[in-house]
């Protein structure tokens, strides 16, 4: 039997803070083919999801299919928006959120790696953040600001992760990936605040990035692009439950799609079946980006199987 086979492997999921997104349903996937699972948490919603560990909130959600439990080895504090500690202003690092966690720069998240795991102790690393402070405003009204808040959260940090980590992982068979989303191509109105640019770059440097760090580290560099799920960070965009019955409307597969689609396909993607796929972006989203006209809805004509 085939089977994606992740035993004996690490990886490294940056952006979980509780068990409703795309990084966690990737966590029970990859921890489901064997692999044990460190994440890294945005410092602000570190307590809440610590304290739900805890009291047990998320033990229902945290359970495998087939049997065992989902855990996490490790959890580090990471704010990707910085490189280095010295990189954050003042004004963050005193910041009660911020201040006990020590250093929450991809240079410290990969230094404390290397501290807990030794110069090569690391497989696979997510990349499942972003952040777009001005979302919710169109790209026209987006400020110089906002926009390079998005991409620099949402896209350079990707960079910032290949750089900083791929030197620690064991020889031959390092893999990254990251979440990215249709709106990198096609017009999406509402998923504005230059997150649609930062997407974009996201996608271009997943080629960029898989060619130089294939070449320097023999590791490879991919990426999802994933249907619209009612995640934490979705549902701040406002607009989310309609994006996703659009999709089920008008994507060639009509069922519901889930989380866990895009996690068994991280599991394959992040294994060894798929050493020759690198430089490329995924999509895990019932079809929905091959639609060029809307099955449903005013003006529209009806689809095959839609009688
Ligand atoms: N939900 C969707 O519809 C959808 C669709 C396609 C792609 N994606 C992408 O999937 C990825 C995961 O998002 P999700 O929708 O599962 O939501 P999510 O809320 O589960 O994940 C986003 C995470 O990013 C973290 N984050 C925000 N700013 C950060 C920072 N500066 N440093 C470190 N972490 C930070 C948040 O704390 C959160 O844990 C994102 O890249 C998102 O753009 C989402």
């Amino acid at each position: 039997m085939l089977a994606i086979d992740l035993t004996g492997k690490r990886a490294l999921i940056a952006g979980i803070a509780d068990d409703a997104g795309f990084g966690f349903a990737i966590a029970k996937a990859l921890a489901r083919a064997g692999a044990s699972i460190c994440a890294g948490t945005w410092p602000p919603a570190m307590n809440i999801f610590q304290n739900l560990l805890e009291r047990g909130k998320l033990d229902a959600s945290m359970a495998l299919p087939g049997g065992g439990k989902l855990a996490f080895e490790r959890i580090y504090p990471l704010d990707a928006a910085f490189d280095t500690l010295e990189d954050a202003p003042a004004e963050v690092r005193e910041n009660k959120r911020y201040k006990e966690r020590g250093d929450f720069s991809i240079r410290g998240l990969a230094e404390q790696i290397r501290q807990d795991f030794g110069p090569q102790g690391l497989d696979i690393v997510v990349h499942s953040l972003a952040n777009g402070p001005e979302v919710k405003r169109a790209l026209l009204d987006t400020s110089r600001k906002g926009y390079l808040e998005a991409v620099s959260v949402s896209a350079y940090s990707n960079i910032g992760l290949v750089r900083e980590l791929a030197p620690l992982m064991r020889p031959g068979a390092g893999a990254f990936l990251s979440l990215t989303y249709l709106a990198s191509e096609r017009v999406i109105p509402g998923y504005g605040g230059g997150m649609s640019s930062a997407k974009a770059a996201l996608e271009s440097d997943t080629r960029t990035l898989a060619y130089d760090a294939g070449r320097r580290f023999g590791v490879r560099v991919n990426a999802i692009s994933a249907g619209p799920l009612a995640s934490r960070a979705a549902s701040a965009i406002g607009l989310i439950e309609r994006m996703v019955q659009y999709v089920k409307a008008n994507a060639p597969l009509p069922r519901d799609f889930e989380a866990g689609d895009v996690g068994h396909a991280a599991a394959f993607l992040v294994s060894p079946l798929a050493a020759g796929i690198t430089g490329t972006v995924v999509y895990v989203d019932n079809g929905f980006h091959a639609m060029g006209m809307a099955v449903q809805g005013p003006g529209t004509v009806g689809g095959a199987g839609d009688s």
